[in-house]
């Protein structure tokens, strides 16, 4: 018999009455010595399907090893259910059993920690919390899609072997196919890479935005969405070394089209969740945080506060001034912590916040320098002046993630990038190409990366980065 996926099986009161076979794995049985309830679960759906055994036509053998985790395919009646919690069930006529599950079943018992399931993580994927956070990841995968298709964006796909490092952090994973024993070098000690597989250093890709923006000033508006890699030792809850990126450029976009871009998009993948993840949500809002529902229909409901980073830090120093206690410094110049972030969106705005027009000295070449003031500072969004150069770049924090996404206004002009590049000593001859685009026609153009699994985070309410990708990759940690 054709099987019948669960989620199908509970939306459809047409099939009530008929023969079903539904195939998936155990969740629990119980009962007593007439009748037994196997609890099924195939994966479509957080919710189960439960199964009615009569003992009379199910040898008592068979059904005694049926245990959590066990594989089988059973078919029979559906019927509407008598029992509390579920509206149908299946009166079963035959059980076929693909795979028993013996004892030692990591997943076996409930309330395990999510650091238990980090060590088992191939076998976590069975949970329900798993699940649930699985499906909503493949929905917002076909949100993005989605809302840049709909939007007249093309899907690029940008290298993720590269000789250049995008964001200029010196984090990148090297590719070589050479054996590390018998590195050649030249006479000053360095190793040559003329003889390796590319003839070159190569390297991860880190961002796919240099390649991205060639698209862009060729087909208007594009984006990517896929994996990126970061060897930051950061050992925190919201980074991962191997991350997926989406990444949208557009051509003839300035600062405030930037701002609309990035809460639109955020906001239709949030909508999205809402419309689509309904039952995963529900749990995860009853079993991991009570607040997430909430949390989700507040960033629809507003507009998110837009300001520049010189205005962020005032608040700040305000706060510091009143005796909010932070753990790093926030002095006009620093990187904001996440801790600073999460201040200005979950105390101060209770919304979320673009914050735009950075330091220079901390963001990466590619950004748009702003006007320059006689006394050394610059003048950026709505004529803020700040003390020093600021750039372009245009963020956006969220409650509980802080930084989910990183863009920015891209410097058009040939002169000024070419300035920042020797300024920064950018070895040259990786960026030809890229200079190239402020040489042949130059156009203004803007983009962002949004970070897949911060999304994710946020949508589910989960704590922990490595919680939300199936199989994560962090300093010390390649398993799977
Ligand atoms: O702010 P970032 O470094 O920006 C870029 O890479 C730009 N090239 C994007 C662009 O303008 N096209 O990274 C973008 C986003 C961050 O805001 C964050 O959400 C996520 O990527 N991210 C990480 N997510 C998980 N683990 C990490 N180690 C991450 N590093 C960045
Ligand atoms: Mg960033």
């Amino acid at each position: 018999m054709k099987q019948t996926k669960i989620a199908h099986l509970l939306t459809s009161p047409e099939l009530v009455g008929q023969q079903v076979c539904v195939k998936g794995w155990v969740r629990t049985r119980r009962g007593n010595k007439q009748v037994q309830f196997i609890a099924l679960n195939d994966g479509s759906t957080i919710k189960n399907v439960q199964i009615v055994v009569n003992t009379e036509r199910i040898d008592a053998d068979t059904l005694k090893d049926i245990t959590t985790g066990s594989c089988l395919c059973a078919t029979g009646k559906l019927v509407e259910s008598m029992g509390q919690g579920q509206s149908v069930e299946i009166q079963c006529e035959s059980i076929e059993i693909y795979g028993l599950c013996p004892s030692d079943f990591p997943m076996q018992k409930k309330g395990q920690t999510f650091e238990y399931m980090r060590k088992h993580a191939h076998m976590r994927l069975r949970t329900n919390t798993f699940g649930a956070v699985m499906r909503i990841r493949h929905h917002m995968a076909m949100a993005i899609h989605t809302y840049f298709h709909e939007h007249g964006f093309y899907y690029f796909h940008t290298p993720l072997i590269t000789a250049s490092d995008c964001e200029g952090a010196g984090n990148m994973f090297q590719v070589t196919t050479k054996n590390l024993y018998d590195l050649k070098k030249d006479d000053q000690g360095r190793i040559t890479y003329n003889d390796d597989f590319f003839g070159q250093q190569t390297s991860l890709t880190v961002s796919g935005q240099l390649e991205g923006e060639l698209g862009a000033t060729a087909l208007g508006a594009i984006y990517t969405f896929g994996p990126t890699f970061r060897a930051e030792n950061s050992n925190t809850p919201r980074h991962l070394a191997e991350f997926w990126m989406i990444e949208p450029e557009v051509a003839f976009l300035d600062q405030e089209g930037l701002m609309d871009l990035e809460e639109d998009f955020i906001k239709h993948c949030v909508r999205w969740a809402l419309d689509h993840c309904n039952d995963d949500l529900e749990f995860l809002n009853k079993m991991i945080d009570n607040t997430l529902l909430e949390r989700l229909e507040g960033v629809l409901k507003d507009s998110f506060v837009r300001l520049t980073y010189t205005q962020g830090i005032e608040i700040l120093q305000q706060a510091i001034a009143n005796g909010t206690k932070f753990e790093f410094p926030c002095n006009w110049g620093d990187d904001l912590a996440s801790e600073h972030e999460r201040f200005l969106v979950e105390e101060h705005f209770k919304k979320p916040v673009i914050m735009t027009d950075y330091p220079s000295k901390i963001k990466a070449f590619y950004m748009k320098q702003n006007a320059a003031t006689p006394q050394g500072g610059s003048t950026g969004y709505q004529g803020v002046v700040a003390p020093e150069p600021t750039m372009q770049g245009t963020d956006v924090l969220f409650p509980q993630i802080g930084e989910i996404i990183g863009g920015s206004v891209r410097e058009e002009s040939y002169d000024k990038l070419l300035a920042e590049i020797e300024r920064r000593n950018i070895p040259m001859k990786d960026m030809w190409w890229y200079l190239d685009t402020r040489k042949y026609g130059t156009c203004p153009h803007a983009g962002f990366g949004l970070g897949f699994e911060r999304l994710i985070l946020f949508v589910t309410g989960m704590a922990n980065i490595r919680d939300v990708i199936p199989f994560p990759r962090t300093p010390g940690n390649c398993e799977f």
